[in-house]
């Protein structure tokens, strides 16, 4: 299937296609979408702008020859899109891609969850920062309750779709909650994993005093419930696996500040007004839209998508602290590329 792996500057082939089929979102988390910038009257992407699904399964199609075998649906709110269910089940018809995994917030899984598993999704990452209501509704939706969550990470496990659930932690924020979701998903069969808080975007208000390490996270929780590392499932996993001893029962953890792993960063990132990404802090994408509309043969399309690839070189999250610019780097909104 593979006619030419294709390695970027840094040795690392192309694996992961990480696509965005919306900006919007019915949430509003405060180190994503703060209300105050994403208000009524911000100009989210005309839908004229927003790449169709035969538009994306064509850029799929397309870089699949080139070893991606891993797609992810993100939004925004991925389940704001219309008919998502349709577009991943054409995905899953294209030769080559063994993967296609959805990270949502969960407030729309429950409704959806039918057409979902009908598409034949197996794998869904759920954002859930905590089981308080208040934090819940400070930190990222008035209008939906942690049990709105939690019902549809359950109808997703119901429907035979393995879930993992993503909790960003925020020191003094929702610190105080790592040991309560810890027990809270220990003995599910859902994958708690803990990320560190990243300054992607332009608006979260990020400083290094706000992230809790990996290693203090491990640590708050081995106190209670001790933890054994277990090797990653697969080169250029983002997360560092843990076990309670003795058990089978894991736990992640995603580490981009304090122990990064843009070495072995084998993923592509397409917005949903067709710009390919090749970092998630990058500044600028590459327009594959215009491309596309303009009538492009694929050998043309392909020839793009490689030059791309090869020039990339980049490795944001190991240079970060040595950045003397960052503040005034313009990154793209985490809205637009879904992390
Ligand atoms: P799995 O395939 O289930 O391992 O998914 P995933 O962890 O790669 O995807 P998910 O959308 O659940 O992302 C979890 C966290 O990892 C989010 O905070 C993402 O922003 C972050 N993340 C994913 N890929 C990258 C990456 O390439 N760089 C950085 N810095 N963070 C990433
Ligand atoms: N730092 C770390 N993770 C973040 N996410 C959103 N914003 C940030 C941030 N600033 C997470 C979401 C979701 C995933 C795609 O990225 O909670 O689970
Ligand atoms: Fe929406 Fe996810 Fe951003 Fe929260 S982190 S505002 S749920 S896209
Ligand atoms: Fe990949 Fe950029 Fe994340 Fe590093 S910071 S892992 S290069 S997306």
């Amino acid at each position: 299937m593979i006619q030419d792996p294709l390695n970027d500057q840094l040795g690392r082939p192309l694996q992961d296609l990480r696509i965005s089929v919306t900006d919007r979102c019915n949430f509003r988390c405060q180190y994503c979408m703060p209300e105050e910038i994403f208000g009524k009257d911000y100009a989210f992407l005309p839908k004229k702008d927003i790449l169709s699904f035969e538009e994306i399964v064509k850029v799929v199609s397309l870089m699949v020859p080139f070893g991606i075998k891993k797609l992810r649906i993100t939004g925004g709110e991925p389940l704001m899109r219309k008919d998502l269910p349709e577009l991943i089940a054409s995905l899953g018809k294209i030769e080559g891609i063994k993967d296609i995994a959805l990270t949502t917030n969960g407030s729309l899984l429950k409704k959806h969850i039918y057409s979902l598993k009908e598409a034949r999704l197996k794998r869904i990452n759920v954002s859930l920062d905590t089981l308080d209501d208040q934090i819940f509704n400070q930190l990222n939706s008035r209008a939906y309750k942690v049990s709105d969550v939690l019902e549809g990470i359950e109808s997703a496990a119901s429907a035979g779709i393995q879930v993992k659930v993503n909790m960003v932690v925020q020191k003094g924020i929702n610190d105080h909650d790592i040991v309560p979701m810890a027990r809270y998903f220990r003995g599910t069969p859902h994958i708690l994993r803990f990320i560190e808080f990243m300054d992607v975007g332009n608006f979260n208000d990020w400083n290094l005093e706000k992230v809790v390490s990996k290693k203090e996270i491990v640590q708050l929780i081995n106190e209670q419930m001790p933890l054994e590392p277990v090797e990653a499932n697969y080169f250029g996993e983002v997360a560092s696996r843990y076990k309670y001893k003795g058990t089978d029962e894991e736990i992640g953890v995603i580490s981009s500040v304090s122990d990064s792993f843009c070495s072995s960063c084998t993923r592509a990132r397409l917005s949903a007004n067709g710009q390919l990404y090749t970092c998630l802090f990058a500044t600028k994408g590459h327009d594959l839209r215009k491309l596309i509309r303009s009538r492009a043969k694929d050998q043309e399309i392909t020839d793009e998508i490689k030059r791309i690839w090869y020039g990339r070189h980049d490795r944001y999250s190991d240079e970060r602290l040595l950045q003397t610019n960052r503040k005034e780097r313009k990154k793209i909104e985490m809205s637009y590329i879904g992390g």
